[in-house]
Formats: structure tokens, sequence, C-alpha cells
């Protein structure tokens, strides 16, 4: 059986980019595979957080997994930071990493530009992320667009460490999602739908009620030709409802653009709101069933306990092909 690796940071609200792109497909995927979900919190850090709403954030988004329908008994949800090879590795990884590399990753620039004070750990973000991915022997990362750079760099430094020590790591494949991988802003289509963003209308957060989630699809930016029609390069912004359309309710882009044909976006936008709503729905209820519970901290405890013995495993053999540590005398 295959083995599947993903990570999602509890760096704020989980958005409904996070779940298109993402959350959604580790539901299917635990089917036939051998899934581990990590909520990688060591990752967050690397930007400034607020300490107790980091600790929120981190027992919410463990919550959400379940909520969307990942079941323990068939997947290994944990948390990075309740296992430790993840930086041990991490540290590894960055001893074969290139600072002229990491510099040139988007997610470093756009994270760094224009502060003064930036922490080294954003540099060496993706030699972490690397770890997380070959501590499991993955075969296949599922991730959104904008992961794809860091799984390129993941699989040049697996294929540097294989080739200057032991062959010790898998190299993993990506797997983006044909529709809903980049789930743009509602309110400049032109950049993707993010957690972090500071205008609130901008993007859609699972546990928003459905009023709020009605009103940010009714002020989405869209354009003034009154034509539901895909075209990512004139009409961004329908573009990018028609998307969130799709794959909420499973429906093809083009039976979108013919129902839609003659309504304009009113009627359209309306619906776009209730295929959210009735996507989100459900899972808002699972979830505030399973945030109290003592039940989440059973799953998180046996997760990384079962996290740790893989990760382990890999690590001792890296650090064995490395020269680290020592080999004991016989008595
Ligand atoms: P993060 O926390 O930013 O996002 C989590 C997942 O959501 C996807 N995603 C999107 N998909 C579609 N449209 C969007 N607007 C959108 N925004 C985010 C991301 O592609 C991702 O799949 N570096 C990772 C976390 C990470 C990781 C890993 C992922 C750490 N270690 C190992 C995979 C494997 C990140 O910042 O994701």
């Amino acid at each position: 059986m295959q083995t599947i690796f993903s990570g999602i940071q509890p760096s704020g609200s989980l958005t409904l980019g996070n779940y298109l792109g993402a959350l959604k497909h580790f539901v299917d995927l635990q089917e036939d595979h051998n899934c581990y979900f990590c909520i990688v919190d060591e990752h967050a850090i690397t930007v400034p957080q607020d300490r107790l709403k980091l600790r929120e954030n981190i027992r919410s988004l463990a919550a959400l997994h379940l909520a969307v329908g990942i079941d323990p008994n068939k997947s290994t949800i944990f948390i990075q930071s309740e296992v430790s090879a993840h930086t041990q590795l991490g540290w590894i990884m960055q001893t074969i990493s290139y600072i002229g590399e990491l510099e040139r990753m988007t997610q470093f620039k756009d994270k760094s530009s224009g502060k003064s004070a930036v922490s080294s750990a954003l540099l060496t973000y993706p030699p972490l992320m690397a770890s997380d991915i070959l501590l499991y022997n993955t075969d296949i990362v599922p991730v959104g667009d904008d992961q794809k750079q860091h799984l390129e760099l993941t699989r040049n430094l697996a294929q540097r460490f294989n080739q200057k020590y032991n062959d010790i790591f898998t190299i993993p494949e990506i797997r983006i999602p044909k529709v809903g991988a980049r789930i743009m802003s509602l309110q400049e289509p032109t950049k993707k739908m993010s957690k972090s963003d500071e205008n609130q209308k901008a993007s859609i957060f699972i546990l928003d009620d459905p009023k709020k989630i009605e009103k940010k699809i009714k002020s989405a930016v869209t354009d003034s030709e009154g034509i539901v029609k895909f075209d990512k390069e004139n009409k961004p912004g329908v573009s990018n409802l028609l998307t969130i359309h799709a794959s909420c309710t499973g429906e093809s882009i083009e039976a979108l653009e013919r129902k839609f044909a003659n309504t304009g976006y009113g009627v359209f936008k309306q619906a776009t709101a209730d295929a959210v709503i009735a996507l989100l729905e459900p899972i808002q209820n699972r979830y505030h069933e399973l945030i109290q519970s003592s039940e989440l901290d059973e799953i998180l405890d046996h997760g990384a306990e079962k996290a740790a013995f893989t990760a382990n495993k890999t690590l001792a053999k890296a650090k064995k092909a490395m020269g680290l540590g020592r080999v004991k005398k016989k008595r």
C-alpha cells in the first residue's frame, strides 16, 4: 500500500482554499493508502504567533481533520512538535540544503519581503518540510498548487542525500487536484486565498456561519460583463467562483456555465453561496461536538506514538548513513 503524507499549518483559521485544495482529498485517499496527516505547528512558529491563539488553532485544526471525515482508525493524525524526529531530521536536511536554493523559494520571498526582522527558520522552513515527508517513506503528497516548489525541493534534497550517503529516502510524488488546486482571494482574485490575509472579506473560513459566507460571496469581486464564463485571464473573479462552486458540488465548470448562462451574477452568487454552505454546515456541526471531547486527545496521543515509531526508524537510518553518534563496542 502506498504511503501518503500531508501537513497543514495551524497559523490561523482554516480557509475554504485549504479544504478544497488539500483536506477534502485526504478523506478519499485514506480508503486505499497508508495516510499520515500532520498539524505542522513547528512550521507555524517561523513567523510570530500568539501563544494562546496557536494552542487553540492546533486543537481546532485537529478537530477539523476529524470533522471533514478523516478516520483515526484508517489514518494517523498527529501534531508535529509531539514527534521530535521532525526537527532532528530537519537539522540534518539543512546540512545538505544550499542558502541560494532556499532564498529562491517564493514563500520565503513573499513572507520576508519588506520585513526587517526575518527569522532564520523562515529560510530553513523547506528542509523541515522535506523531513516531514521523508520520515514516513512517503510515496504521494497531496497538496494545493502553492506547494509545488517546496515539493520539487524535497525531491532534490532526498536525491542529494541518497547519492551522497546511502539510499535511505523514498522520492515522493506531488498530487494536485484537477479543480480547486488554487482557490483565489474573493477580493483580489489574482492572489491566492490565504489564512493570513488581513482582509477578512477575502477568505471564507471553514467555520464561518452561513450568513457570513453568503455576505462574503455576494461581495466577491467580479466584473461588469454579467456573463458567467470561465476565463482566468480576463474574468478571474467569476472563474474563481466557478471553481469554488464546481469543487463544492462536484459539477463540471462547463455544466455550471450552461446552468447560469442567462442568469447574471446575482443568481449565480446566491447558488454558489448555497453550495458552500451546504458543504460546510455538516462539517461545522461535527466540529462543535468534537472540539470539546477528550476523545480528540486520545486520538492525537495515539497518532503521535504511531508516527514516532516510523519516523524514529527513518531518522536512525539517516543518522547512521551520515556517521552521526557511535557504534557500541561489544563486551
Ligand atoms: P498551508 O498550511 O499553507 O496549507 C495547507 C494546504 O492547503 C493548500 N492551500 C490551498 N489550496 C488551494 N487553494 C488555496 N488558496 C490554498 N491555500 C492553501 C496548501 O497547498 C496545502 O496543501 N508548507 C505547507 C505545510 C506543510 C506540508 C508539509 C505540506 C509542512 N510540511 C509536508 C505537505 C507535506 C503549508 O504551508 O501549507
